[in-house]
């Protein structure tokens, strides 16, 4: 039997029962098939939001749909005091990637990110000898790390962290790609320093290699972690599996979650093998995290990108790209000042703020996300061929060109 979904009042029902957090647009979206989102009018619109980084594999795509399928036929959750055949593979699966070590499964990227928040701190009394001495963490100004009172520790921003305090103490933070700025913060109270490799909702401003480079040798001489948030930059979206392979750098945690699901709410935190005994049985736990049809959701994910070989693509396919959308630069500087990142996770910087420029593209049949700094967020499923990026140029072009 299909399941019964009203359609007809969805605004209304939102006005009178949903809490007002989000300034959410007036688009209701029913249906997604590949880089496609259709509205509850039938109209059809180019998601280059991609539910923020998260649909990896686009709308619907018929392995993912079928890994979901088949293993809610067979089952569907058991508790982590159980071992499922799963888990164990998808773990090994991020080590693959990552590196010797191990891997936690939680459910989202604030979660992915309290489990580090926990592994400094622990690390911090392998360090000192003694708990409440060494737990400091020092990140950088303008971050994202998440809405729990870890995360929002974390991420110096008025807008999340206004109404909340107290927050957790122990954070500090430094400039963004100023080394310098994060070092003379290191003191015997440190444990670890935490970064997204490329700040998303900070407006896609991605740490040079320098730095990453830096941090780890500043990590090195003092015993701190270098952790590193990959909920939004990672599982291929800057054209590497974790952006910062594109350093050569090696980290010590790093968090993920979003393009890990396709859109299956799953989240995990890696920790190198050094560390990750750290956490001890009873230390940390989630009722749902690694459950069967998660890991199902993100092993269809991994070998999708693996078979179609998408990261290559998104490399390839996104320096060309980024490419064309410099010359909006030239063609409208009145309106656009730079185009920051790489592969499918691109910032056009504007001169000005970006709601009327979401509406404008929106009419115009394309969904992006804004971003901090004034910045458009382009983040295409990863699916996305260079010819659904002309498309969205050419609407960017249409709008920019309207707005002259
Ligand atoms: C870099 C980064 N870290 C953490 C989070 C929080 O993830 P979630 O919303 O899944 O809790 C986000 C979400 O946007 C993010 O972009």
């Amino acid at each position: 039997m299909q399941p019964t979904i009203v359609r007809t009042n969805t605004a209304e029902l939102y006005d009178a029962y949903v809490m007002k957090n989000y300034p959410r647009a007036a688009l209701t979206l029913t249906r997604g098939a590949g880089v496609s989102v259709w509205d509850d009018t039938g109209r059809e619109y180019l998601d280059f939001t991609s539910g923020i980084a998260v649909c990896a594999l686009g709308h619907c795509h018929p392995v993912w749909v079928e890994a979901i399928r088949q293993q809610a036929g067979q089952l569907n959750h058991v508790s982590n005091v159980f071992r499922n055949p799963l888990q164990g593979e998808l773990a090994r699966r991020l080590v693959q990637q990552a590196g010797p070590g191990r891997v936690f499964m939680a459910n989202s990227g604030a979660e992915a990110n309290e489990g580090l928040l926990k592994l400094a701190r622990l690390h911090g009394i392998r360090k000192s000898g003694e708990e409440g001495k060494c737990y400091k963490v020092i990140c950088a100004k303008m971050a994202f790390h998440g809405r729990t009172f870890g995360g929002m520790s974390a991420t110096l921003q008025e807008k999340i962290q206004k109404g909340f305090r107290p927050l957790l103490s122990g954070f500090a933070f430094g400039e963004l790609n100023d080394l310098a700025s994060f070092a003379e913060l290191v003191d015997d109270q440190t444990a670890a320093i935490f970064v997204e490799t490329v700040q998303g909702e900070g407006g896609i401003k991605p740490c040079t290699d320098e730095f990453l480079w830096g941090l780890r040798q500043l990590c090195d001489r003092h015993n701190l972690l270098l952790m590193l948030d990959e909920v939004q930059c990672g599982i291929g979206r800057t054209g590497d599996f974790f952006a910062f392979q594109h350093s050569g750098v090696r980290a010590d945690a790093i968090g993920m979650a979003k393009g890990l699901g396709g859109g299956f709410p799953i989240g995990a935190f890696w920790a190198a093998e050094k560390h990750a005994d750290l956490f001890t049985p009873g230390s940390h736990g989630s009722t749902f995290g690694g459950g069967p049809l998660g890991c199902a959701a993100a092993l269809a994910v991994l070998d999708t990108l693996e078979r179609e070989g998408l990261i290559a693509k998104v490399r390839a396919n996104g320096a060309v790209w980024k490419a064309q959308l410099e010359k909006l630069v030239t063609e409208f500087p009145q309106h656009v000042k730079a185009v920051t990142g790489r592969g499918y996770m691109l910032g056009l910087v504007l001169q000005s703020e970006p709601p009327p420029y979401l509406a404008a593209l929106r009419e115009e049949g394309l969904l992006v996300p804004a971003a901090g700094g004034n910045t458009l967020r382009l983040l295409p499923p990863l699916i996305a061929t260079p010819e659904h990026l002309n498309r969205a140029t050419e609407i960017l072009r249409t709008v920019l060109r309207k707005k002259a």
